[in-house]
Protein backbone atom coordinates (compact mmCIF):
# COMPACT_ATOMS: atom_id res chain seq x y z
CA UNK A 1 0.00 0.00 0.00
CA UNK A 2 1.46 3.63 -0.75
CA UNK A 3 2.58 5.68 1.99
CA UNK A 4 -0.19 7.99 3.01
CA UNK A 5 1.26 9.45 6.10
CA UNK A 6 4.98 10.58 6.47
CA UNK A 7 5.98 12.30 9.77
CA UNK A 8 7.86 15.55 9.96
CA UNK A 9 10.75 15.94 12.14
CA UNK A 10 12.55 19.14 12.89
CA UNK A 11 16.17 19.64 14.06
CA UNK A 12 15.66 16.03 14.85
CA UNK A 13 12.53 15.92 16.87
CA UNK A 14 9.40 15.12 15.65
CA UNK A 15 7.61 18.12 15.18
CA UNK A 16 4.33 16.93 13.13
CA UNK A 17 2.58 15.19 10.02
CA UNK A 18 2.20 15.36 6.64
CA UNK A 19 -0.72 13.50 4.66
CA UNK A 20 -2.01 12.38 1.63
CA UNK A 21 -5.87 12.47 1.13
CA UNK A 22 -6.87 9.80 -1.62
CA UNK A 23 -7.26 13.20 -4.56
CA UNK A 24 -3.25 13.72 -3.96
CA UNK A 25 -3.80 16.99 -1.91
CA UNK A 26 -1.31 17.59 1.32
CA UNK A 27 -1.80 18.54 4.85
CA UNK A 28 0.36 19.12 7.44
CA UNK A 29 -0.69 19.34 11.37
CA UNK A 30 1.36 20.13 14.00
CA UNK A 31 1.92 17.48 17.19
CA UNK A 32 0.86 19.89 19.97
CA UNK A 33 3.58 20.71 22.55
CA UNK A 34 6.52 20.31 20.13
CA UNK A 35 8.82 23.47 19.20
CA UNK A 36 9.42 25.12 16.14
CA UNK A 37 7.86 26.02 13.22
CA UNK A 38 7.97 24.09 9.21
CA UNK A 39 7.71 27.35 7.44
CA UNK A 40 6.84 31.01 8.36
CA UNK A 41 3.93 30.33 5.74
CA UNK A 42 2.55 27.59 8.09
CA UNK A 43 2.35 29.20 11.85
CA UNK A 44 1.85 26.80 14.15
CA UNK A 45 -2.22 26.44 14.65
CA UNK A 46 -3.89 23.77 15.87
CA UNK A 47 -5.92 22.69 12.79
CA UNK A 48 -4.04 20.75 9.89
CA UNK A 49 -2.41 23.42 7.37
CA UNK A 50 -3.80 22.37 3.08
CA UNK A 51 -3.20 24.10 0.03
CA UNK A 52 -0.63 26.45 -0.96
CA UNK A 53 1.52 26.97 1.85
CA UNK A 54 1.29 22.99 2.01
CA UNK A 55 2.67 22.15 -1.96
CA UNK A 56 4.79 25.38 -1.63
CA UNK A 57 7.08 23.99 0.63
CA UNK A 58 7.45 20.40 0.11
CA UNK A 59 7.77 20.92 -3.75
CA UNK A 60 10.63 23.30 -2.85
CA UNK A 61 12.15 20.67 -0.78
CA UNK A 62 13.19 19.00 -4.28
CA UNK A 63 15.22 19.36 -7.70
CA UNK A 64 13.33 21.89 -9.78
CA UNK A 65 13.78 19.89 -13.02
CA UNK A 66 10.77 17.47 -13.76
CA UNK A 67 13.08 14.63 -15.59
CA UNK A 68 15.49 14.35 -12.27
CA UNK A 69 12.40 13.96 -10.39
CA UNK A 70 11.38 11.46 -13.22
CA UNK A 71 14.64 9.82 -12.83
CA UNK A 72 14.30 9.41 -8.27
CA UNK A 73 10.82 8.36 -9.00
CA UNK A 74 12.12 5.28 -11.07
CA UNK A 75 14.97 4.68 -8.56
CA UNK A 76 12.39 4.34 -5.62
CA UNK A 77 9.47 3.11 -7.85
CA UNK A 78 7.07 5.76 -7.20
CA UNK A 79 5.02 8.27 -8.89
CA UNK A 80 7.09 11.08 -10.40
CA UNK A 81 4.56 13.80 -10.32
CA UNK A 82 4.03 12.92 -6.84
CA UNK A 83 6.12 15.43 -4.52
CA UNK A 84 4.84 13.23 -1.61
CA UNK A 85 6.02 9.99 -2.74
CA UNK A 86 9.36 11.76 -3.52
CA UNK A 87 9.59 12.64 -0.15
CA UNK A 88 9.10 9.33 1.61
CA UNK A 89 11.92 8.21 -0.64
CA UNK A 90 14.51 10.87 -0.53
CA UNK A 91 13.58 13.72 2.08
CA UNK A 92 15.49 12.38 5.39
CA UNK A 93 17.81 15.26 4.97
CA UNK A 94 16.95 18.22 3.18
CA UNK A 95 17.57 22.00 3.16
CA UNK A 96 17.12 23.08 6.74
CA UNK A 97 16.02 21.00 9.76
CA UNK A 98 13.25 18.92 8.00
CA UNK A 99 13.22 15.30 7.36
CA UNK A 100 9.94 13.27 6.17
CA UNK A 101 9.92 9.95 7.48
CA UNK A 102 7.91 6.81 5.90
CA UNK A 103 6.93 4.46 8.65
CA UNK A 104 9.31 1.76 7.10
CA UNK A 105 12.17 4.22 7.47
CA UNK A 106 11.64 5.41 11.05
CA UNK A 107 14.06 3.04 12.21
CA UNK A 108 16.80 4.69 10.69
CA UNK A 109 15.90 7.61 12.75
CA UNK A 110 16.99 5.53 15.92
CA UNK A 111 20.42 3.84 14.15
CA UNK A 112 24.05 5.00 14.28
CA UNK A 113 25.03 7.48 11.14
CA UNK A 114 25.71 5.32 8.04
CA UNK A 115 28.61 6.91 6.14
CA UNK A 116 30.38 5.02 3.74
CA UNK A 117 33.91 6.39 2.40
CA UNK A 118 33.68 7.35 -1.07
CA UNK A 119 36.99 8.60 -2.85
CA UNK A 120 37.91 11.50 -4.86
CA UNK A 121 37.83 9.02 -8.11
CA UNK A 122 34.18 8.12 -7.35
CA UNK A 123 33.38 11.48 -6.92
CA UNK A 124 34.45 12.59 -9.70
CA UNK A 125 32.77 9.82 -11.88
CA UNK A 126 29.69 10.92 -10.33
CA UNK A 127 30.22 14.47 -11.21
CA UNK A 128 31.36 13.86 -14.39
CA UNK A 129 28.33 12.41 -15.08
CA UNK A 130 26.25 15.37 -13.41
CA UNK A 131 28.10 17.68 -16.33
CA UNK A 132 27.50 15.34 -19.08
CA UNK A 133 24.07 15.46 -18.35
CA UNK A 134 24.08 11.57 -18.18
CA UNK A 135 21.01 9.93 -17.19
CA UNK A 136 21.92 9.35 -13.59
CA UNK A 137 20.20 10.60 -10.33
CA UNK A 138 21.84 13.06 -8.03
CA UNK A 139 21.35 10.68 -5.20
CA UNK A 140 23.35 7.04 -5.10
CA UNK A 141 20.90 4.09 -4.24
CA UNK A 142 21.13 4.16 -0.19
CA UNK A 143 21.29 8.12 -0.11
CA UNK A 144 18.03 10.06 0.89
CA UNK A 145 19.06 13.50 0.70
CA UNK A 146 17.03 16.02 -1.38
CA UNK A 147 18.11 20.09 -2.42
CA UNK A 148 15.79 22.16 -4.76
CA UNK A 149 17.58 23.35 -7.78
CA UNK A 150 18.19 22.98 -11.05
CA UNK A 151 21.97 22.31 -11.56
CA UNK A 152 23.32 18.72 -10.67
CA UNK A 153 24.70 18.23 -7.40
CA UNK A 154 25.57 16.15 -4.36
CA UNK A 155 25.31 16.93 -0.95
CA UNK A 156 28.50 14.83 1.14
CA UNK A 157 29.58 14.46 4.40
CA UNK A 158 33.15 15.53 4.84
CA UNK A 159 34.92 14.09 8.20
CA UNK A 160 38.59 14.48 9.58
CA UNK A 161 39.51 15.52 5.40
CA UNK A 162 37.72 12.36 3.92
CA UNK A 163 34.57 12.22 2.11
CA UNK A 164 31.40 10.07 2.80
CA UNK A 165 28.16 9.29 1.10
CA UNK A 166 25.39 9.94 3.75
CA UNK A 167 23.05 7.02 3.72
CA UNK A 168 19.83 6.19 5.95
CA UNK A 169 19.37 9.43 7.77
CA UNK A 170 22.65 10.61 8.16
CA UNK A 171 23.60 14.24 7.81
CA UNK A 172 25.02 15.84 4.87
CA UNK A 173 27.45 18.95 5.16
CA UNK A 174 29.03 19.57 1.79
CA UNK A 175 27.06 20.75 -1.49
CA UNK A 176 29.14 19.78 -4.94
CA UNK A 177 28.34 21.72 -8.06
CA UNK A 178 30.35 20.76 -11.47
CA UNK A 179 28.45 23.37 -13.02
CA UNK A 180 26.06 24.12 -15.64
CA UNK A 181 27.05 22.12 -18.47
CA UNK A 182 26.20 24.30 -21.25
CA UNK A 183 27.54 27.04 -19.70
CA UNK A 184 32.33 26.93 -19.78
CA UNK A 185 33.58 26.93 -16.67
CA UNK A 186 30.68 27.82 -14.61
CA UNK A 187 31.07 26.42 -11.48
CA UNK A 188 34.77 28.50 -11.39
CA UNK A 189 32.56 31.41 -12.21
CA UNK A 190 30.53 30.58 -9.43
CA UNK A 191 33.37 30.04 -7.43
CA UNK A 192 34.97 33.46 -7.98
CA UNK A 193 32.02 35.41 -7.44
CA UNK A 194 31.68 33.72 -4.15
CA UNK A 195 35.46 34.62 -2.96
CA UNK A 196 34.23 38.35 -4.08
CA UNK A 197 31.48 38.29 -1.84
CA UNK A 198 33.46 36.92 1.10
CA UNK A 199 35.95 40.08 0.85
CA UNK A 200 33.21 42.05 1.73
CA UNK A 201 32.32 41.43 4.98
CA UNK A 202 28.54 40.46 3.85
CA UNK A 203 27.28 36.63 4.81
CA UNK A 204 28.66 34.31 2.44
CA UNK A 205 28.36 30.39 2.28
CA UNK A 206 32.27 29.73 2.16
CA UNK A 207 33.51 27.52 -1.05
CA UNK A 208 36.44 26.49 -2.12
CA UNK A 209 36.88 24.98 -5.51
CA UNK A 210 38.61 21.31 -5.95
CA UNK A 211 39.42 19.01 -8.79
CA UNK A 212 38.22 15.42 -8.50
CA UNK A 213 39.95 13.06 -10.35
CA UNK A 214 39.94 15.20 -13.23
CA UNK A 215 36.53 16.97 -12.57
CA UNK A 216 36.08 20.00 -11.42
CA UNK A 217 33.51 21.31 -8.97
CA UNK A 218 32.33 24.16 -6.53
CA UNK A 219 32.19 22.85 -2.75
CA UNK A 220 29.63 24.95 -0.26
CA UNK A 221 29.95 24.34 3.33
CA UNK A 222 26.59 24.26 4.21
CA UNK A 223 24.96 26.69 7.14
CA UNK A 224 22.07 24.98 7.85
CA UNK A 225 24.74 22.16 9.95
CA UNK A 226 26.34 22.65 13.04
CA UNK A 227 28.78 20.84 14.89
CA UNK A 228 27.81 19.82 18.12
CA UNK A 229 30.73 18.63 20.70
CA UNK A 230 29.46 16.20 23.67
CA UNK A 231 30.59 15.60 27.00
CA UNK A 232 32.70 12.79 26.26
CA UNK A 233 33.99 14.56 23.33
CA UNK A 234 31.82 12.88 20.73
CA UNK A 235 31.25 15.38 17.63
CA UNK A 236 27.79 15.45 16.20
CA UNK A 237 26.18 17.32 13.17
CA UNK A 238 23.15 18.88 13.36
CA UNK A 239 20.61 20.86 11.10
CA UNK A 240 19.74 23.93 11.49
CA UNK A 241 16.20 25.23 9.54
CA UNK A 242 16.16 27.25 6.47
CA UNK A 243 13.59 27.46 3.95
CA UNK A 244 13.76 29.39 0.78
CA UNK A 245 11.89 32.49 -0.50
CA UNK A 246 9.51 30.60 -2.58
CA UNK A 247 8.43 28.05 0.42
CA UNK A 248 8.14 31.10 2.94
CA UNK A 249 6.05 33.09 0.48
CA UNK A 250 3.88 29.91 -0.69
CA UNK A 251 5.22 30.35 -4.34
CA UNK A 252 5.87 26.88 -6.08
CA UNK A 253 9.21 26.38 -7.84
CA UNK A 254 8.06 26.41 -11.36
CA UNK A 255 7.17 30.69 -10.15
CA UNK A 256 11.06 30.77 -8.92
CA UNK A 257 11.52 33.67 -11.26
CA UNK A 258 9.37 36.88 -10.80
CA UNK A 259 8.34 37.20 -14.64
CA UNK A 260 6.78 34.06 -13.83
CA UNK A 261 4.93 35.14 -11.37
CA UNK A 262 6.94 34.52 -8.46
CA UNK A 263 7.83 37.15 -5.61
CA UNK A 264 9.51 40.19 -6.62
CA UNK A 265 12.11 42.55 -4.21
CA UNK A 266 8.87 44.78 -3.43
CA UNK A 267 6.78 41.78 -2.36
CA UNK A 268 9.85 40.18 -0.45
CA UNK A 269 10.75 43.51 1.65
CA UNK A 270 6.99 43.82 2.17
CA UNK A 271 7.01 39.88 3.41
CA UNK A 272 9.83 40.45 5.61
CA UNK A 273 8.26 43.74 7.19
CA UNK A 274 5.18 41.88 7.96
CA UNK A 275 6.80 39.07 9.36
CA UNK A 276 8.71 41.46 11.94
CA UNK A 277 12.50 40.82 10.51
CA UNK A 278 14.99 42.91 12.12
CA UNK A 279 15.86 45.62 9.81
CA UNK A 280 19.43 44.20 9.61
CA UNK A 281 17.66 41.57 7.94
CA UNK A 282 15.72 43.79 5.61
CA UNK A 283 18.97 45.79 4.40
CA UNK A 284 21.05 42.09 4.00
CA UNK A 285 18.67 41.29 1.40
CA UNK A 286 18.81 44.85 -0.17
CA UNK A 287 22.55 44.06 -0.49
CA UNK A 288 22.10 40.71 -2.05
CA UNK A 289 20.23 42.97 -4.54
CA UNK A 290 22.96 45.65 -4.89
CA UNK A 291 25.44 43.01 -5.20
CA UNK A 292 23.71 40.59 -7.75
CA UNK A 293 23.48 43.91 -9.43
CA UNK A 294 26.27 45.10 -9.73
CA UNK A 295 28.27 41.43 -9.92
CA UNK A 296 25.82 40.33 -12.88
CA UNK A 297 24.23 37.92 -10.89
CA UNK A 298 21.10 37.66 -13.29
CA UNK A 299 19.78 34.50 -11.45
CA UNK A 300 18.99 35.62 -8.06
CA UNK A 301 15.82 34.19 -7.90
CA UNK A 302 13.71 33.65 -5.06
CA UNK A 303 14.95 30.56 -3.96
CA UNK A 304 18.48 32.05 -4.22
CA UNK A 305 17.68 33.46 -0.94
CA UNK A 306 17.01 31.92 2.05
CA UNK A 307 15.99 32.41 5.43
CA UNK A 308 17.46 30.64 8.58
CA UNK A 309 15.08 29.60 11.29
CA UNK A 310 16.53 28.31 13.98
CA UNK A 311 14.24 26.09 16.40
CA UNK A 312 13.67 28.51 19.63
CA UNK A 313 15.60 31.39 17.77
CA UNK A 314 13.95 34.42 15.55
CA UNK A 315 13.93 33.78 12.22
CA UNK A 316 17.02 35.76 10.34
CA UNK A 317 18.45 35.98 6.66
CA UNK A 318 20.41 33.44 5.48
CA UNK A 319 23.78 33.85 4.26
CA UNK A 320 24.11 34.53 0.03
CA UNK A 321 24.43 31.28 -2.04
CA UNK A 322 24.88 30.22 -5.55
CA UNK A 323 26.02 33.81 -7.09
CA UNK A 324 27.52 33.85 -10.34
CA UNK A 325 28.22 36.58 -12.96
CA UNK A 326 26.73 36.67 -16.58
CA UNK A 327 29.24 39.09 -17.53
CA UNK A 328 31.37 35.67 -17.76
CA UNK A 329 29.62 35.39 -20.92
CA UNK A 330 28.26 38.66 -21.83
CA UNK A 331 30.65 41.39 -21.05
CA UNK A 332 30.60 43.11 -24.04
CA UNK A 333 27.13 43.68 -23.80
CA UNK A 334 26.65 42.34 -27.02
CA UNK A 335 22.82 40.53 -26.25
CA UNK A 336 21.56 43.84 -24.60
CA UNK A 337 18.16 43.81 -24.29
CA UNK A 338 17.90 39.95 -23.97
CA UNK A 339 19.63 39.80 -20.08
CA UNK A 340 17.50 40.15 -17.58
CA UNK A 341 18.01 40.24 -13.45
CA UNK A 342 15.64 37.84 -12.02
CA UNK A 343 14.27 40.38 -10.03
CA UNK A 344 13.14 43.55 -11.47
CA UNK A 345 14.35 46.80 -9.56
CA UNK A 346 12.09 49.52 -9.45
CA UNK A 347 10.22 48.20 -12.22
CA UNK A 348 12.98 47.61 -14.76
CA UNK A 349 14.66 43.91 -15.02
CA UNK A 350 17.71 44.89 -17.60
CA UNK A 351 20.50 45.13 -15.70
CA UNK A 352 22.00 47.98 -18.17
CA UNK A 353 19.00 50.13 -18.08
CA UNK A 354 18.78 49.86 -14.77
CA UNK A 355 19.49 53.38 -13.08
CA UNK A 356 19.50 55.37 -10.12
CA UNK A 357 15.92 56.31 -10.42
CA UNK A 358 14.90 52.61 -10.76
CA UNK A 359 16.47 52.17 -7.10
CA UNK A 360 14.91 55.28 -5.27
CA UNK A 361 11.58 53.86 -6.70
CA UNK A 362 12.50 50.42 -5.17
CA UNK A 363 13.31 52.25 -2.14
CA UNK A 364 9.79 54.55 -2.33
CA UNK A 365 7.64 51.57 -2.89
CA UNK A 366 9.21 49.99 -0.11
CA UNK A 367 9.92 52.18 2.61
CA UNK A 368 14.19 51.42 2.05
CA UNK A 369 16.12 54.45 3.46
CA UNK A 370 16.91 55.84 0.31
CA UNK A 371 20.28 57.77 1.25
CA UNK A 372 21.71 54.59 2.47
CA UNK A 373 21.00 52.00 -0.66
CA UNK A 374 22.12 55.17 -2.56
CA UNK A 375 25.21 55.25 -0.50
CA UNK A 376 25.87 51.48 -0.04
CA UNK A 377 25.42 51.14 -4.14
CA UNK A 378 28.36 53.87 -4.71
CA UNK A 379 30.18 52.00 -1.46
CA UNK A 380 30.16 48.63 -3.51
CA UNK A 381 30.50 50.11 -6.49
CA UNK A 382 33.70 51.26 -5.40
CA UNK A 383 35.18 48.35 -3.24
CA UNK A 384 33.75 45.59 -6.13
CA UNK A 385 36.37 45.61 -8.78
CA UNK A 386 39.37 45.27 -6.07
CA UNK A 387 37.59 42.84 -4.59
CA UNK A 388 36.97 40.80 -7.35
CA UNK A 389 40.55 41.17 -8.89
CA UNK A 390 41.60 40.03 -6.02
CA UNK A 391 39.49 36.99 -5.53
CA UNK A 392 40.04 36.32 -9.21
CA UNK A 393 43.78 36.43 -8.84
CA UNK A 394 43.73 33.81 -6.04
CA UNK A 395 40.94 31.45 -7.63
CA UNK A 396 43.27 31.75 -10.66
CA UNK A 397 45.98 30.71 -8.64
CA UNK A 398 43.74 27.62 -7.06
CA UNK A 399 42.46 26.68 -10.28
CA UNK A 400 46.29 26.42 -11.69
CA UNK A 401 47.45 24.22 -9.63
CA UNK A 402 44.19 22.09 -10.00
CA UNK A 403 44.53 18.77 -12.27
CA UNK A 404 41.42 19.17 -14.67
CA UNK A 405 40.65 16.07 -17.43
CA UNK A 406 40.62 17.11 -20.86
CA UNK A 407 37.57 15.11 -21.32
CA UNK A 408 36.03 16.50 -18.01
CA UNK A 409 36.01 20.01 -20.49
CA UNK A 410 32.68 21.35 -21.10
CA UNK A 411 33.97 22.87 -24.32
CA UNK A 412 35.82 21.05 -27.84
CA UNK A 413 38.94 23.81 -27.08
CA UNK A 414 38.83 22.66 -23.22
CA UNK A 415 40.20 25.11 -20.26
CA UNK A 416 43.50 26.20 -20.58
CA UNK A 417 45.03 28.54 -18.10
CA UNK A 418 45.09 31.41 -20.51
CA UNK A 419 40.83 30.54 -21.16
CA UNK A 420 40.58 30.75 -17.36
CA UNK A 421 41.97 34.24 -17.23
CA UNK A 422 39.94 35.34 -20.69
CA UNK A 423 36.51 34.53 -18.42
CA UNK A 424 38.00 35.98 -15.45
CA UNK A 425 38.92 39.24 -17.95
CA UNK A 426 35.14 38.97 -19.02
CA UNK A 427 33.81 38.72 -15.45
CA UNK A 428 36.27 41.87 -14.15
CA UNK A 429 35.12 44.16 -17.69
CA UNK A 430 31.30 43.62 -16.87
CA UNK A 431 31.85 44.30 -12.97
CA UNK A 432 33.96 47.37 -13.88
CA UNK A 433 31.28 48.72 -16.34
CA UNK A 434 28.44 48.29 -13.87
CA UNK A 435 30.71 49.92 -11.18
CA UNK A 436 31.99 52.90 -13.07
CA UNK A 437 27.99 53.27 -14.31
CA UNK A 438 27.08 53.66 -10.86
CA UNK A 439 29.76 55.91 -9.57
CA UNK A 440 28.98 58.45 -12.54
CA UNK A 441 25.16 58.56 -10.84
N1 LIG B 1 26.01 26.60 1.51
C1 LIG B 1 24.75 26.19 1.65
N2 LIG B 1 24.24 25.92 2.87
C2 LIG B 1 22.98 25.50 3.01
N3 LIG B 1 22.12 25.33 2.01
C3 LIG B 1 22.56 25.59 0.77
C4 LIG B 1 23.89 26.04 0.52
N4 LIG B 1 24.04 26.21 -0.81
C5 LIG B 1 22.87 25.87 -1.36
N5 LIG B 1 21.98 25.49 -0.41
C6 LIG B 1 20.61 24.99 -0.59
O1 LIG B 1 20.62 24.16 -1.72
C7 LIG B 1 19.76 24.68 -2.72
C8 LIG B 1 20.37 24.44 -4.06
O2 LIG B 1 21.65 25.04 -4.14
P1 LIG B 1 22.00 26.03 -5.34
O3 LIG B 1 21.12 27.21 -5.29
O4 LIG B 1 23.46 26.28 -5.25
O5 LIG B 1 21.63 25.09 -6.55
P2 LIG B 1 21.41 25.45 -8.10
O6 LIG B 1 20.94 24.19 -8.71
O7 LIG B 1 22.64 26.09 -8.60
O8 LIG B 1 20.23 26.48 -8.07
P3 LIG B 1 19.56 27.23 -9.34
O9 LIG B 1 18.39 26.43 -9.71
O10 LIG B 1 19.23 28.54 -8.70
O11 LIG B 1 20.64 27.35 -10.39
C9 LIG B 1 19.60 26.14 -2.36
O12 LIG B 1 18.41 26.68 -2.85
C10 LIG B 1 19.62 26.09 -0.85
O13 LIG B 1 18.37 25.66 -0.36
MG1 LIG C 1 20.01 28.09 -6.67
Amino acid sequence: MRTKELRVYLEGKPIGTLREDKNGKHSFLYDQGTKGQLSLSMPRQLEPWTGKPVEAYIDGVLPDDRTMRQRIGRLYDVSTNNPFALLASIGLDCAGGVQFVSSENLNLLEKAEMLQPISEKEIGIRLTDLAKDAPTTWQGPNEHWSLNGAQGKIALRQKNNQWFEALGAAVTTHILKPGVSQLHEQAFDEYICMKTLEKLDVSVSESTFQSFSGTPAIISTRWDRRQRVDADGQTHITRIHQEDLCQAMSYMTRQKYQSDGGPSANSIIDFLHANAFAETDILQFAIGLMLNFLIGGTDAHAKNYAILEPVGEAPRFAPFYDIASIFAYDARGDRKGERKMAMSIGGEYHYERIGLRHWLRLCQDTKLDAELVAALLKHYAEILPDAFADAAKAALADAAGLDIAPESRTTPNGSSAGERQELVNRIGAGIKRQCDAVLGW
